[in-house]
């Protein structure tokens, strides 16, 4: 076997060139890839994908996918969840390793696990917290929710997983996204002095004991650096001029953006609803930036208008890491036989992270 195809051979090279290398590894390898893309990507790697979706879509495709590679055009938990789902003898691969999501770091298994012990002190956690994280999280938290009764959820199946979790266990403990968390457990009643903060390293979370015992939902101090950027103000701004806008947001967004919203959903729900809006409708979106950009050009020549709600430009660095370049030099390395970034999840942790993913799965 011929010597890995190394990625500085590819840095300085044209989008252009990359486009046609990778055209060609693709036409190469057939079936036995699939490309896929979340809806964060940039333009030049999103158009090379076979199948494009939100986390939950994507997790589904992943999951029922025949090809023998899975080259994910997306974060690092996004190819974890891809090489859990797939079958043994797929290869998972994400094309540039440092694709991380800052939001998924900001929870880890000591502090859940130090989080969990401590809350044992006040409450009787394996009987009355189930553990709900977003999939937007490392796989060995996911192993920790199937190990302990619990459950995986999206942006878009966030309130049916806590109706489940509810079903299971009086309270949830909901990591890392606190926005979503708040966000989806208001929408289904739930009042805002039931839903407390967990803050890792102050002692019980810096909550007391009455407020575990009240809690409905103990929500992880995390957040999304992208959505944080967009506040109540822009929206307001943005009706003054135009009041009949309609607002849309990702619901990573936080509780007063949310709140000034009219329709609330994951990326693919953004898209299916704007797609599906009358001529002559004018709509502000809170959620990246590629994203809306593709959607207003899309949208302009069906006559509706598509603006970003902040003024300030918000793209995920990390979904940005992904390029031409990137990409071209891993299907390069598959067209010869060689993989390289691949995705692993250690069997243990994977075998109880598909636990927790299967139960969010058969919520439909
Ligand atoms: P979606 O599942 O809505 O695509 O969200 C993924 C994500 O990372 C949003 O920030
Ligand atoms: Fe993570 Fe936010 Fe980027 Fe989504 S947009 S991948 S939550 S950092």
């Amino acid at each position: 076997m011929t010597a890995a195809l190394a990625i500085q051979d590819y840095a300085l090279m044209e989008d252009a060139d990359c486009e046609a290398r990778i055209e060609a590894a693709r036409e190469k390898l057939g079936e036995r890839l699939v490309i896929l893309g979340h809806h964060y990507q940039r333009d030049e790697v999103f158009r090379h994908a076979d199948l494009t979706g939100d986390s939950l879509k994507l997790s589904r495709e992943a999951a029922q996918s025949k090809a023998e590679y899975i080259v994910f055009c997306g974060v690092h938990f996004m190819a974890e969840v891809a090489d859990i789902l797939s079958r043994p003898e797929q290869i998972s691969i994400l094309p540039d390793l440092a694709a991380g999501c800052s939001m998924a770091d900001m929870a880890n298994l000591p502090k859940v696990e130090q989080c969990w012990n401590e809350l044992s002190r006040v409450i009787d956690v394996e009987n009355q917290v189930t553990p709900v994280t977003y999939i937007n999280s490392a796989a060995d938290l996911k192993s920790f929710c199937g190990r302990h009764g619990g459950i995986v959820c999206t942006s878009s199946n966030a309130a049916r997983i806590l109706e489940w979790s509810f079903g299971q266990r009086e309270k949830v403990l909901f990591f890392p996204d606190q926005h979503l968390g708040r966000n989806t457990g208001y929408e289904m009643g739930i009042p805002l002095d039931e839903m407390v903060v967990w803050q890792a390293g102050k002692p019980l979370g810096g909550l007391t004991a009455e407020q575990i015992r009240k809690a409905r939902i103990i929500l992880w101090e995390g957040f999304c650096s992208v959505h944080q950027m967009f506040r109540p103000e822009h929206i307001d701004r943005f009706l003054e001029r135009y009041p009949e806008t309609k607002v849309i947001s990702h619901p990573e967004c936080s509780f007063e953006v949310c709140r000034k919203s009219h329709y609330l959903g994951s990326t693919e729900t953004i898209l299916k609803t704007v797609r599906a809006a009358e001529p002559g409708t004018r709509w502000l979106v809170g959620t990246e930036l590629n994203l809306v950009n593709r959607l207003r050009q899309e949208m302009k020549p069906k006559g509706v208008e598509v603006h970003f709600m902040s003024p300030m430009v918000c793209m995920c660095s990390t979904m940005f890491r992904t390029d031409p370049q990137h990409l071209a030099w891993v299907l390069e390395n598959l067209a010869e036989g060689q993989v390289v970034n691949r995705i692993q999840v250690p069997e243990k942790e994977a075998g109880e992270a598909r636990l927790a993913l299967d139960r969010m799965l058969a919520q439909g």
